[in-house]
Order: structure tokens, then C-alpha cells, then sequence
């Protein structure tokens, strides 16, 4: 029985955020440092044909102003996500190797000073002289080029049919079919992306903004041609990284080509107008589909067809596709991911690629097919519950959604509402109420650990993984406590620095069910060496025990059996003379699809490890679930829409800290309210540059947009997963609320809004 794990326990680095000590990766103001300013392109195709830094070069205190004339060469990556290679942003575009220039907003030229002022100011004074060819900015554009790409990201499969769609939507007796549009998204995490880089001979320090330690170092190593061993990363805090921190972008190798260049340690801070431009966004959606029922209700076929855009120097697919072929029992189905190369960056995961935009379609379709069936779209839901995957035939892992349909509706009041478009009023607003299923797949991958229990009775937990504003520090502190018997206070956790054990990058929702079961792998090993250090030692009072016997409290070892038969964690180390025991470990296990086997990491094999590898994780699917739920009040002469009430009801195994996991998924829902209502990155399209390139002008959800949040989780763990029976948190939130809202929309106004966000100009 758990006493730590799950506990509401602040953050642990809690105080440290809120005094400004938490030192984030543009705040290490090393000694000497110069400060780079990247100058970005005017055109969105073409060629640089000449640059004049002559007046910039002019300015006191200008370093040196790097170019593709003058910059260091870069060895290519080559094969995204190779085992020990990091995902470049842009594989065939390393920055500063030549003139061609694919889209607006391109690094062409990085200015660097002995301040930050001076350097933008120099960076103005650049001119450039293009020869600009015709871009290709929208997918419309595209179309006639565009391609079925065979995977999407890790070798995810895009392409999907079982049985006849097409036959079998045509003899349906009941038929929906509809577009779903969703728009261009940024990530807008609160902090920018940030490199400071600083050389030593030829080793190579970077604190880095990154949701990916480790694969951002090999990445950075392999462009400079360096041994990865000599390159060390950290990345210590993150303001929140929502995918466009996953993959390494041109400014994290350009600040160690510019230090090496000045001779000095460089920092890149990107500015939020730049943040719009050349570190991904989620692609634009249009996504077709089309749904075949019984006049039961019971679906008979669903086909899902997709374009998205991906750019002319990377492929990114936004599979939008993704959840379809395993969220209902059909048994026709075809799922079609399409592509267009635009004069864009290249896109990249964002909260929840693929579902977000997906299960928003597919829920508002469902929703459309409920009212067509005059049936309750909960019941509608239910009927189509799949019992088990339908895409791969195999049984979940564990899986309670039905539960969450009856926990949600329940808080939002589901009762109250009618099923008839525009029947109920509150003063002057309409009401409306509407839901929808979330779902995410729970992602494990390898990682190592390691626990160090030092003399004074505290201990360590140390994984390079990094908390990307999520928990993590908090939650492996928890584990790590749990694992050993040792109170919490006792245990600090280290993250963020390649020095250590090799930990998971921080995408598809993974970090807590990888690193989360090495700590715990690890702990349990550390707490075992421990006892039988402490059963061979005749000045033990637990002396000739067997190891089962004995159990760990509150950092004392005791005889489970006979408690007054005990020893502290101090005493013993401290009778044996050792500083400190540790126990570094690591986990092979993978739940994801597709992914490449993993580089054999170092650390040992563990009974705790052994038997965590054992289980046959092949024969299971493994994917979290929710119900999401929206009360909004639209009014109908201003066309504007309030979320009063969201409720959310979870199976995501079990729950680590109820307060960090609260925090996860109503995070998730504030994403959704913003994709329903405002959030939009609107282009000119006269010359492909964004418009909308501040949070002036990109609306996210404020305080004042907040409604109620009613957040359950059914915490039962996924026994299969890993030990600790978690899994991921950190995406499923967004997956089914942006559905709930326009669902609830309609319910209220009876108008379908197709294409996000549900501005007030789509409801008047
Ligand atoms: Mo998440 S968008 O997979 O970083």
C-alpha cells in the first residue's frame, strides 16, 4: 500500500520557482558572455544573393557577425531518431551552410556583441538582397503535390484500414460526413527557447531549453563532429516546453558555432516574435470525416482522412489520424494521412499531436451522429465501447473509461441537459452542455537510474531526464521516498544534466511512466542492498533475517514480523562505514510503437529490473482514457461563449501526486478551451510571415476565461505498464475538451462549428 506515492505533495522546487532561484537556461550569465542575436530572412523562397554587415560591423562593442560565408561547417544528422542521435527540427536545413532559404523567418546571419541592445541593434542594420522564387504557402496551394507519407514520428503508422470503409459506408443506414478544419497552432510555452554555450578546449558546455537532454546533446555533439562525451548539457528548469522543445532547432548549434567563433561563451535567447517562426507549430488541419451506423447506433465503418503541411527542408506528420483506428469498435475502417510541403517551417509535435486535432474530429462527428440517431452521445459512446483494441486486437493493459462516462457526468450534471438544440436559458445566455471521449497512448521507453542513501540518512535519486514544468522532480522524489521507506523530506532528485544516467526525452507523455519506474527499479534495488548488508552483520538487530522479512519505514529497516526488531538507514551505514550505498539501474522495457530498439545503456540488472522486464508487455495495448465534459453559456446577439464548468474523469493508472496530476490535466483543459475559442496563428497571405506573432494578438486562455474545473481520476494502476502502475498525464487533457466544448456549443445554439476556434463571428 503506497503511503507516499500519490500524496498531494507540493512541488519540490515549488520555492525555488517562486523566489527566482530556479535557475533556467537563459539566466547562466557566465563570465565573458556575449550575447547573439540571429537575423532572420524577409523572403519565404529563394536565395540570399548578397549580405551588408558593413554599418552593423561598425558598432562599438560588435564580436562578429556569422553568416553562411563565414560560418563553421556542420556535419549533417542524418536519420531522424537513429539510437543516440537527437531529432533535428530541420534535418536538411543546418543553419548558416548556405544561401537557399525555404521559408520567412529562417536564421540567415547571427550578429554577436559584448551586449544584448547592441547586438539587435546591429543585427537591424544587416541588409540583404535576395533573388526571391514563387513560395507555396497554404495546403490549397499544395494540393496537387501532395504525398501519402508511410510513417509519421518513431515509425508511428498513419496509414490505417481493416475491412471495406468504402462498401460499407455506402450501405450504412445511417451516414455522417462532414470537413473539420483546425488552424495553424504555436506552442507559446512562458519561457523562450535558450542556448548559452561556452567552450573549454574542445569540450563543450550548453544549457539548453530542451524537452530532450540527452538526444539535443547527442544532436549538438554530431553537428560539431564531437565525441558526445564531450559535450555536456543542462537543462534544469523548463518554463514549459509543449513539444516545440522536443526536437533541437538552428539556434542551439548556432550558439556553440558562435562561441567557438568569438572565442567566448554565447547566448541565444530567442524573442516571442521569433518563437513563431523556426521552432515548430502544429500544423493546419482538414480532416474529412465520415461516419456508417446501424439505425442502433452501433458504427459500421469510419474513414478519416487527413492533410496536413509539413516544410520543404524536414518531414513532420501531424497524425491527426492517430486515435481513430483504436478508440471504437468499427469494424470497417480508413484512416488516410496526406501531406504538402509548404514555404513554412517544418511543424512538430504540440500538446498532443495527433489527437488533439484528431479526437476533436472524430468527437465532433460522433456527436453529429448521436444527434442524427436522436441518441444520448454518452449512450452513443457506450455502444461503441471497444473492449479491446480494435486496431491491434489485443487486450487493454487496463482500461475504466466507462467508469470515467459515469464519474463525468456526473459532475457536470449531465441530466440537466436537453437534448434539444436551444432549450435552455440562463438570463440571457443559451446553455448548452456537450462531451466527449479523451484518450492518449501510454508511452514507456528504456531509462536508467540511480539512488544514492548516504550516512545522514538522506538519500538521492539522479536520472539526466528533465521536468519540463510538469512534476517530475516532485513525482520521482515521491517514488524514490516510497521505494526506499524514507520520508520525503529525506530524498532530493537530480535532473536535467547529461552527466547523468541516461534518462527518457520529455514527449508522448512519457517522462513519468520511464523514469518514474527506474527510480522505482532503482530504489527497491538500493532498499535490498541495504537489508542484506544489514541481515549478514552480526551487530544487526535484524542479524540472520531472511530479506523478505524485513521492511522499511520512515528510514529504519525492522523485522516485519517483530518492528521492535530494527535499525535506521543511519546506523547501519554508519556501523558498516559507508558513506554512502547506491544503486544505479536501468530498464529496457518500450511501449511504444514503432520505436527502433534502444542503445544498451550502462547500469545493472536487479531482481526489481528482471522482473519489471519480465512482464510480456506484447500481448497488451496500452493507452489512457477519459470522458470530458462542458457546460457553455453563448450568447446569442454577441455570438460569444462562456466555459462555465469543464469536468474531466480520468484512467490514467495510478496517480503520482493528486495535485501535480490535477494541475496536468486541467492544464490540458485550459489548452482545449483554447482551442475551441481563440487560440489561431493567422498568416498574411501575401508573403507567408505570421501576423499574429505576440500574445497580443495570439489569444491563449486567461484567468478570466477560467471556468470550474471538476478533475477525478479513477487511480486504479496499470499493472502492466510498470510496478508502479502509472502512466503518462501530461497530454491526455487536451484530447477530448475541445470536442466537449464545440459539442456543447452546438448543443446550446444548434449551430456545428467545423472550423476552429469558435469565434463570435461563426455564431451569429
Ligand atoms: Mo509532447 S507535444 O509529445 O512534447
Amino acid at each position: 500500500m503506497n503511503t507516499i506515492i500519490g500524496q498531494p505533495m507540493d512541488r519540490v522546487d515549488g520555492r525555488l520557482k517562486v523566489t527566482g532561484a530556479a535557475t533556467y537556461s537563459a539566466e547562466f550569465n557566465l563570465k565573458d558572455l556575449a550575447y547573439g542575436v540571429t537575423v532572420q530572412s524577409t523572403i519565404a523562397k529563394g536565395r540570399i544573393h548578397s549580405i551588408d554587415s558593413s554599418a552593423a560591423e561598425k558598432l562599438p562593442g560588435v564580436l562578429k557577425i556569422i553568416t553562411h560565408e563565414n560560418a563553421l561547417s556542420l556535419q549533417p544528422v542524418g536519420g531522424s531518431q537513429s539510437p543516440g542521435s537527437g531529432k533535428l527540427g530541420e534535418k536538411d536545413l543546418l543553419p548558416l551552410q548556405g544561401p537557399a532559404v525555404y521559408y520567412d523567418g529562417q536564421h540567415i546571419a547571427i550578429v554577436v556583441a559584448d551586449s544584448f541592445e547592441t547586438a539587435e541593434h546591429a543585427a537591424s542594420l544587416i541588409r540583404v538582397e535576395y533573388e526571391e522564387e514563387k513560395p507555396v504557402f497554404e495546403i490549397e496551394q499544395g494540393i496537387k503535390d501532395a504525398y501519402m507519407p508511410k510513417q509519421g514520428l518513431g515509425g508511428q503508422s498513419v496509414q490505417n484500414t481493416r475491412g471495406d470503409a468504402a462498401a460499407a459506408l455506402g450501405q450504412a443506414p445511417v451516414h455522417i460526413e462532414a470537413v473539420y478544419t483546425t488552424p495553424v497552432y504555436h506552442h507559446n510555452p512562458m519561457e523562450p527557447h535558450a542556448t548559452v554555450a561556452e567552450w573549454k578546449d574542445d569540450e563543450l558546455t550548453i544549457y539548453d531549453a530542451t524537452q530532450s537532454v540527452l538526444g539535443s546533446r547527442n544532436a549538438i555533439a554530431r553537428m560539431l563532429r564531437l565525441q558526445p562525451e564531450n559535450v555536456r548539457l543542462i537543462s534544469l528548469y523548463l518554463g514549459g516546453g509543449f513539444g516545440c522543445k522536443g526536437f533541437t532547432w538552428a539556434h542551439s548549434v548556432m550558439a556553440p558555432m558562435a562561441a567557438k567563433i568569438v572565442g567566448r561563451p554565447v547566448k541565444i535567447v530567442l524573442s516571442r516574435q521569433q518563437m513563431f517562426t523556426c521552432n515548430g507549430r502544429r500544423s493546419r488541419t482538414i480532416q474529412q470525416v465520415a461516419l456508417g451506423a446501424g439505425n442502433n447506433g452501433k458504427l459500421l465503418a469510419v474513414r478519416h482522412d487527413s492533410t496536413t503541411e509539413t516544410s520543404f527542408v524536414d518531414e513532420f506528420v501531424e497524425p491527426a489520424g492517430v486515435a481513430t483506428p483504436m478508440l471504437y469498435d468499427a469494424p470497417h475502417l480508413e484512416v488516410v494521412q496526406r501531406l504538402v510541403k509548404l514555404n513554412k517551417g517544418t511543424p512538430c509535435p504540440t500538446r498532443a499531436p495527433g489527437e488533439a486535432v484528431g479526437v476533436f474530429a472524430l468527437e465532433a462527428a460522433m456527436d453529429e451522429l448521436a444527434c442524427r440517431l436522436n441518441m444520448d452521445p454518452v449512450q452513443l459512446r457506450l455502444l461503441n465501447y471497444a473492449a479491446k483494441d480494435p486496431k491491434t486486437g489485443k487486450p487493454w493493459s487496463s482500461k475504466y473509461l466507462d467508469e470515467c462516462y459515469k464519474k463525468g457526468a456526473a459532475a457536470i450534471g449531465w441530466h440537466n441537459r436537453k437534448a434539444q438544440p436551444g432549450s435552455l436559458r440562463e438570463g440571457e445566455w443559451l446553455v448548452g452542455y456537450g462531451m466527449a471521449t479523451a484518450t492518449y497512448p501510454a508511452n514507456r521507453s528504456p531509462s536508467s537510474a540511480r539512488v544514492q542513501l548516504f550516512s545522514n540518512g538522506s538519500a538521492e535519486i539522479a536520472c539526466c531526464t528533465q521536468d519540463i514544468g510538469t512534476g517530475t522532480y516532485t513525482i520521482l522524489t515521491q517514488i524514490t521516498a516510497e521505494g526506499l521507506g524514507l520520508l520525503p523530506e529525506r530524498v532530493t532528485c537530480k535532473l536535467g544534466d547529461s552527466l547523468l544516467p541516461k534518462g527518457p526525452n520529455s514527449g508522448g507523455s512519457q517522462t513519468a511512466a520511464t523514469a518514474g519506474a527506474a527510480a522505482w527499479a532503482a530504489a527497491l534495488t538500493l532498499k535490498s542492498k541495504a537489508i542484506r548488508l544489514a541481515i549478514a552483520d552480526k551487530a544487526s538487530p535484524l542479524y540472520g533475517l531472511p530479506e523478505t522479512a524485513v521492511k522499511a519505514v520512515n528510514g529504519s529497516l525492522y523485522a516485519a514480523d517483530t518492528p521492535s526488531k530494527a535499525e535506521s538507514y543511519v546506523q547501519l551505514l554508519t556501523r558498516q562505514r559507508l558513506p554512502v550505498l547506491e544503486a544505479e539501474i536501468t530498464t529496457q522495457v518500450s511501449t511504444r510503437e514503432g520505436q527502433p530498439p534502444p542503445a544498451e545503456p550502462e547500469g545493472e540488472k536487479s531482481e526489481a529490473v528482471k522482473q519489471d522486464e519480465e512482464v510480456n508487455r506484447k500481448q497488451y495495448a496500452f493507452h489512457s482514457f477519459g470522458a470530458q465534459f462542458a457546460r457553455v453559456l453563448v450568447d446569442p446577439l454577441l455570438g460569444s461563449v462562456r466555459v462555465t464548468h469543464c469536468a474531466s474523469a480520468m484512467d490514467i493508472g495510478t496517480v503520482l501526486n493528486m495535485k501535480t496530476a490535477v494541475n496536468q490535466i486541467m492544464g490540458g483543459m485550459i489548452f482545449g478551451i483554447g482551442m475551441a475559442l481563440m487560440e489561431q496563428t493567422i498568416y498574411d497571405p501575401n508573403n507567408g510571415r505570421v501576423v499574429t506573432r505576440d500574445l497580443a494578438d495570439y489569444l491563449v486562455p486567461v484567468n478570466a476565461d477560467m471556468p470550474e474545473f471538476d478533475v477525478q481520476f479513477i487511480n486504479k494502476p496499470d499493472t502492466f505498464i510498470s510496478p508502479v502502475g502509472a502512466r503518462g498525464i501530461g497530454e491526455i487533457g487536451i484530447t477530448g475538451m475541445t470536442a466537449a466544448i464545440i459539442n456543447a456549443i452546438y448543443n446550446a445554439t444548434g449551430k456545428r462549428i467545423r472550423d476552429l476556434p469558435a469565434t463570435p463571428d461563426k455564431l451569429l
